[in-house]
């Protein structure tokens, strides 16, 4: 296995130019057996694709409401640590905690942010191993409250999930349909399990005024995610909404196919991917999505936009016919923050 050092600086330059007020380029990355976020130069619309972009653009987005004040940012499941970095550099904060179900990843994750911050600054940042959807690990930090805690789950249990995709991890480590035993049926059906006992179990983590970022992907209808906030006493609002590649589409399509025939009436949607390259979608793209704005506000002509080219898993499965035709799918980045 190489231990070759990956920069990332130009992933983090796209939102932030050449001037970084709290990390340190080159933005060196250690990725070996993590969940590693997609090259700039590799991809033209890495910041589309790339999850821990997704974060990125939520959390500039979070710096721009005067609602929300940031100083503490718990992270959970940060895999390579990139979107703790943009979070670092994106935010004003003094207090990160980082979380990961693999212990593997909990060491070079901290080494990943450690290494990359400026030298001299007062940000204080730890990593534990903790699963977020039974608590183990997070439970003794009880006492401690957060302005923000972002979640980034896999919404398939593990019978579904194939963690190769993990490489080395232990595979008896994710979750399962069984640990999902008290999630209202609607939720589960529709693969939000792990999103739900997030925003559940986290709550207590929250410190007054604080909220929960969630990037979900949106295979689902975004009113479904609405509902489960508000059932769980939440109000929520979309930071960013986009068009992603769907990442190792082979066995993701065929486990959201598996899925849907196994639990009638359940659609999830899927998109033909070159609608990304549309004359629409990149101009609307260049106007609406460039930078911070995100699709937030002009969700409904996104959606008006996209329908044309909607699939269920099955046809989606069809259609990609063993990676023939890209396919995409929708991501919602949320803030959920309590009522009352
Ligand atoms: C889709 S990846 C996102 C990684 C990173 N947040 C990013 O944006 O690049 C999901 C991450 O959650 C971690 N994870 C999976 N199940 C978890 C659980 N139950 N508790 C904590 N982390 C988990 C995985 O190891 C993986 O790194």
């Amino acid at each position: 296995m190489s231990h070759k050092l990956i920069d990332y600086t130009p992933n983090l330059s796209f939102y932030f130019g050449t001037s970084f007020a709290k990390l340190a380029p080159p933005i060196l990355l250690n990725i070996d057996g993590l969940y590693g976020p997609v090259k700039k130069d590799k991809n033209p619309h890495f910041y589309r694709d790339d999850w821990a972009m997704l974060a990125l653009r939520g959390f500039l987005r979070l710096r721009d409401m005067k609602s929300i004040r940031i100083k503490s940012f718990l992270n959970i499941g940060t895999g390579s640590a990139l979107d703790t970095l943009g979070a670092i550099e994106a935010l004003d904060l003094s207090d990160v905690l980082m979380t990961e179900l693999f212990s593997k990843s909990v060491e070079k994750a901290q080494l990943n942010v450690i290494r990359n911050l400026q030298k001299g600054n007062a940000i204080k940042v730890d990593t534990v191993q903790a699963n977020a959807l039974n608590l183990d690990g997070l439970r003794q930090l009880k006492a401690k409250r957060f302005d923000l805690i972002y979640e980034n789950l896999p919404n398939l249990p593990g019978e579904l999930n194939d963690l190769s995709v993990y490489k080395s991890q232990p595979v008896e480590a994710s979750f399962t349909t069984a640990s999902l035993d008290d999630v209202p049926k609607i939720y589960k059906q529709y693969l939000l399990g792990s999103h739900y006992l997030a925003l559940r179990n986290l709550k207590p983590f929250l410190a007054v005024g604080g909220g929960i970022m969630c990037n979900i992907g949106g295979r689902i209808p975004y009113e479904l995610i609405v509902r489960m906030c508000r059932d769980l006493k939440y109000e929520v609002s979309r930071l960013v909404y986009e068009l992603k590649m769907q990442s190792e589409a082979d066995w993701n399509l065929r486990a959201y196919s598996k899925w849907e025939e196994s639990n009638s009436g359940i659609e999830f949607a899927f998109y033909r991917g070159q609608l990304r390259d549309s004359k629409e979608i990149v101009n609307f793209d260049q106007s609406n999505c460039d930078r911070v704005s995100g699709y937030a506000d002009a969700a409904e002509e996104f959606d008006r936009l996209i329908a044309k080219g909607k699939l269920s898993a099955k046809e989606a499965l069809k259609v990609f016919d063993g990676g023939k035709v890209p396919i995409a799918h929708t991501v919602n980045t949320i803030l959920a923050r309590p009522v009352g």
